[in-house]
């Protein structure tokens, strides 16, 4: 037994060297930690469990036969990120450049099923250099394997994907369809065809970080989630944005012990500039209304005009969805309504309530903006709330125009509870269009038209730029100062806890994609 015992033990020792020194010191130079490293600074200390450990491939092409590495370049296992059941798989860059064979797809996929089958999050940590090129068909099999499982777990348990080296071709559609993108900054890339197929075809000349950095995809593309400065920094988000979810679509999120003690804000009241034409940032409000540094901003630095993340009131974990009035005056536009759109879904899916903060003064007009579809763009952020059911929340701090007060989770849509502040304005336009659309006549008429115009504008503003007409019809539910703000919403998420909503039996609705 004990010959056997020794055998054993040096085949984990074997398979915990991935793809032997050399190659983990080269991992070292360039600034990346070995997949193992990063297990444990995600995981529990002492809970990972590894499946699969001494798993090999079978190809034989390329003498490939006689360089076998137990793993295959995944460690895969299950174990507690803050005390709660995850499963992780981390991409070994050691073995065949993390590159993913049959036998390295299937790992990924065991660990997915039994997620699914036991309801806990899955957690991937990619660094790939993609399909094992010596295994050819084999491998894209594999990575559609992947993709459907993926796709059968979305919205079933939560999936996170943090992208620690290169994600190149078709293996960035998996990270795709997960829920969140992670990357980390000069060491992490993702693109569907790299620099050199980039400069045959099209003559342009970028370098891998321009084209898919985590900077790039933080603030153009909007394909990550975070752009983080190392790895630490990335795996510390993982876990953040893991404590705000549930297990999966039938559980909700933990919740942290709250007394509900003096929740008046007394610096809400001052925040809303005397001019309605004057920025402020959003942020402060949300910073003032949630339990104090519970924010995770998700998408930070990508359609800034809308403010999305999560955060927790009175212990609870909410999403919010906030038009932000210092960027781009709050205006929704493509971006902004795709980006609030996936981040509603989400939380819908996984019975994260949502608070919204409505500043909007409408869609962005312009030929751009059509061209690229705001019509089919906005609709998603639109179908979004229309469809959500959990309890959902929103405040009218200023303006709630047009199309905009609609989509922005009015009553109309399914809002359970819709309070506005003071400062409201809830119309079909400004004021200032709205008297030269209806007074037209009276204006070009006038003497001085100039001082009709605004006489007219006056008397718009009058009647409609404020919450009274809306709260008069029961659109909202109730005007309160800012001040109360926080105190009403811990009440009425409360009250909210028990909602139950079914929306029609159906296959599944057919978004504007
Ligand atoms: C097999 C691979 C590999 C791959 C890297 N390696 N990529 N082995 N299949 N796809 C091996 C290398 O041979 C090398 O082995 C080790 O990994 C490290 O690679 P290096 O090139 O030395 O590392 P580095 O300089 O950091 O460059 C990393 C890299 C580069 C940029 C990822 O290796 C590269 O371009 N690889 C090929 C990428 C690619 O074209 N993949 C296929 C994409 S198509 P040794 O033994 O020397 O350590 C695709 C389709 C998916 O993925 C479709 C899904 C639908």
């Amino acid at each position: 037994m004990n010959n056997k015992i020794k055998l054993l033990k040096k085949k984990r020792e074997e398979a915990l060297l991935g793809g032997g020194a050399a190659r983990i010191e080269s991992q070292h130079k360039k600034g990346k930690l070995t997949a193992r490293e990063r297990l444990h600074f995600l995981m529990d200390e002492g809970s990972f469990q590894e499946i699969g450990m001494l798993v090999s491939h079978r190809s034989t092409d390329f003498g490939m036969e006689k360089e076998k590495y137990p793993g295959d370049g995944v460690v895969t296992g299950y174990g507690t990120v803050n005390g709660r059941l995850v499963y992780v798989f981390s991409q070994d860059f050691t073995v065949f450049g993390g590159s993913l064979s049959e036998t390295h797809a299937e790992k990924i996929c065991k660990i997915m099923d039994l997620a699914m089958k036991n309801g806990a999050p899955v957690v991937g940590l990619n660094d790939s250099g993609g399909a094992r090129i010596q295994e050819g068909v084999v491998s894209l099999g594999g990575y559609a394997d992947i993709f459907y499982k993926n796709t059968m777990a979305s919205g079933v348990v939560p999936q996170i994907s943090a992208i620690l080296g290169p994600c190149a071709g078709g293996a960035v559609y998996s990270p795709a369809i997960t829920d969140f993108i992670l990357m980390v900054e000069n060491t992490s890339y993702m693109f569907v065809t790299g620099p050199n197929v980039v400069k045959t075809v099209t003559h342009e000349v970028v370098t891998s970080e321009e084209l898919g950095g985590a900077n790039t995809h933080a603030t153009k593309s909007g394909v990550t989630h975070f752009a983080c400065a190392n790895e630490i920094e990335a795996i510390q988000n993982v876990k953040r944005l893991l404590s705000y979810m549930p297990q999966n679509c039938e559980d909700t999120a933990p919740a942290l012990p709250y007394e509900v003690k003096a929740e008046l804000r007394p610096g809400l009241d001052t925040i809303m500039p005397e001019n309605a034409s004057q920025p402020y940032d959003i942020r402060e409000v949300i910073d003032l209304v949630i339990d104090e540094g519970s924010f995770l901003e998700v998408h930070k630095d990508f359609a800034e005009n809308i403010v999305v993340g999560f955060a927790r009131l009175a212990g609870r974990s909410i999403g919010i969805v906030a038009n932000q009035p210092a960027f781009l005056a709050g205006v929704l536009d493509i971006n902004s309504s795709t980006k609030g759109a996936r981040f509603v879904r989400f939380c819908d899916s996984f019975n994260i309530p949502l608070l919204v903060f409505e500043d909007v003064p409408g869609f962005l007009p312009g030929t751009d903006q059509e061209w690229n579809a705001i019509i089919t763009n906005g609709a998603k952020l639109l179908y979004a709330f229309c469809e959500a059911t959990v309890p959902r929340i929103t405040v009218i701090t200023r303006k709630a125009y047009g199309g905009a007060y609609d989509v922005m989770n009015s009553k109309h849509i399914g809002a359970d509870m819709n309070y506005a502040w003071p400062s409201a304005e809830i119309a079909v336009m400004g004021a200032k269009g709205a008297a030269e659309i209806i007074f037209k006549r009276e204006i070009t008429s006038a003497e001085d038209k100039e001082a009709k115009w605004k006489e007219m504008e006056l008397q718009y503003s009058d009647i409609f730029a404020n919450p009274y007409r809306a709260a008069e019809r029961g659109f909202i539910d109730e005007v309160i100062e800012p001040s109360e703000t926080r105190l009403k919403l811990i009440h009425a998420f409360k009250m909210l806890e028990n909602k139950v909503v079914n929306n029609p039996k159906k296959k599944h609705g057919n978004i504007p994609l």
